[in-house]
């Protein structure tokens, strides 16, 4: 659960945010490729998953590392999380005689294959071409039905139902199985993925790297090391421009202002309350996360509004004849409004309620925190300096 204030309002999010979209089953991972030291930590502190070269062993992912448990002559229940019969549940192993030491037994890997096991130790055969194996008879049939729904490694056969696994190499992206399916997950715009509480959360309380940069508009370059540029396509997101390759090109890394403030370019970057801010593209990011919100429009006078659906305006309307549209209270008033972000006057210089303005750092210390504002909000770019709880790493 996150509570945070935003325009004066508290907004309480829970992992609830996270958004789900129907993903194809992944059979990506091959059968030598578990490794619980590299699982654990996409996945929440205490997760339990299963060990897919056994039918009784048990894992718990600990402070990013693992701690293996046995069941024993019990079969480990992957939905309860508890040790059970081995007859109640279908054990699927990447170790054919994990659940039957001596016999015949299906190959987990295809249709057509068997082995058969000797005190643990499993002997390939296959059927021949067009016939299947039938593990009821251990014949093997013509056309006998068969289909690999779920292949040992698969996660939804290792990761407890409902659980979040992050998308290694993405900072917003995250998987979970429901129904033996694996789904695709984004946090909201505006929030990263923890993996480490299974949450999406503000960007100042994740620690993650993103490597994948958004594309880099051809318009938006650095001329210069050490400050901060629009990145030419969100009011929030902007580059820090780093060192210059030998190519002669800046290094660019992308970041995000904190939910309620924009970039703007003066003192070399830095994130304002949205209010004070007049920006050319889409209002509406990190609004109407978990209900609907509005925000004003640019250069309107302040009348109209954008309605915010999961940080995209999706539609306009206007405040009832004589009113004004106020952002932070979320409604239409009977006071003009004179926002800097909706004024038709020239940019204003209303932005001088800008307490606790958020300054992102600008310098060539970048990589240590140097400056610190009432806010306590620090934007700084490094490699591997942990810094105080309240600053953002951007990525590297
Ligand atoms: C789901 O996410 C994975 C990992 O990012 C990706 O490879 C796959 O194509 C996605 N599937 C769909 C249907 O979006
Ligand atoms: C791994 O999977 C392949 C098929 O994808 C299978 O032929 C092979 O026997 C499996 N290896 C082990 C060790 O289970
Ligand atoms: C992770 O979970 C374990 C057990 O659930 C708990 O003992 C430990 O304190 C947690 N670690 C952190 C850093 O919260
Ligand atoms: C996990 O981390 C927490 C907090 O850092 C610590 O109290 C706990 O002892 C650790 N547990 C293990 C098993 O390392
Ligand atoms: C860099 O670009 C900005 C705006 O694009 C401009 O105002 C500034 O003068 C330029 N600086 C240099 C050193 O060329």
């Amino acid at each position: 659960m996150i509570k945070t204030t935003t325009f004066g309002l508290t907004y309480t999010f829970s992992s609830l945010l996270l958004v789900l979209l129907i993903a194809q089953q992944s059979l990506a991972q091959g059968n030598d490729t578990f490794n619980p030291n590299t699982l654990c930590p996409l996945l929440a502190n205490g997760t339990k998953i299963k060990d897919p070269r056994y039918c009784n062993v048990y894992i718990v992912c600990m402070n990013d590392t693992s701690v293996s448990g046995s069941c024993g002559d019990q079969f480990f229940d992957l939905n309860t999380g508890l040790c059970v019969d081995p007859d109640t549940i279908d054990c699927i192993s990447s170790n054919p005689c994990a659940k039957q030491s001596t016999g015949f037994a299906p190959d987990p890997y295809s249709c057509n294959g068997y082995y058969y096991c000797s005190n643990g130790v499993g002997t390939h055969g296959e059927c021949s071409s067009g016939l299947n194996y039938n593990p009821d008879t251990n014949n093997c049939i013509r056309n006998f039905p068969c289909e690999i729904t779920m292949l040992p490694d698969d996660y939804c056969n290792i990761v407890p139902v409902g659980a979040f696994i992050k998308v290694p190499d993405s900072c917003t992206q995250y998987q979970t199985c429901w129904q033996s399916q694996l789904l695709n997950g984004t946090c909201p715009t505006g929030f990263l993925f923890d993996a480490f509480r299974g949450d999406c959360d503000y960007p100042q309380n994740v620690n993650c790297v993103d490597k994948n940069n958004p594309e880099i508009p051809v318009e938006v370059s650095c001329n210069q090391t050490g400050v901060f540029i629009s990145d030419g396509v969100t009011c929030n997101g902007y580059f820090y421009c780093g060192e210059k390759n030998d190519e002669g090109d800046y290094k660019m890394i992308h970041g995000n202002c904190p939910v309620d403030r924009f970039f703007v370019a003066t003192n070399g970057g830095e994130c304002l309350p949205r209010t004070s801010i007049r920006c050319p593209y889409d209002r509406c990011v990190t609004l109407g996360l978990d209900f609907m919100q509005m925000a004003n429009i640019d250069d309107d006078g302040c009348i109209g509004f954008a309605i915010c659906q999961y940080g995209k305006e999706i539609s306009r309307a206007e405040c009832p004849q004589g009113q004004y549209f106020d952002e932070m209270a979320q409604l239409c008033v009977d006071e003009e409004i004179t926002y800097a972000a909706c004024s038709t006057s020239p940019s204003s210089t209303t932005t001088s309620s800008t307490t606790g303005s958020t300054i992102i750092t600008s310098s060539s210390t970048i990589s240590s925190t140097t400056t610190t504002t009432a806010s306590s909000q620090i934007y700084t770019s490094t490699t591997a300096t942990t810094e105080a709880a309240d600053s953002v790493k951007v990525p590297t």
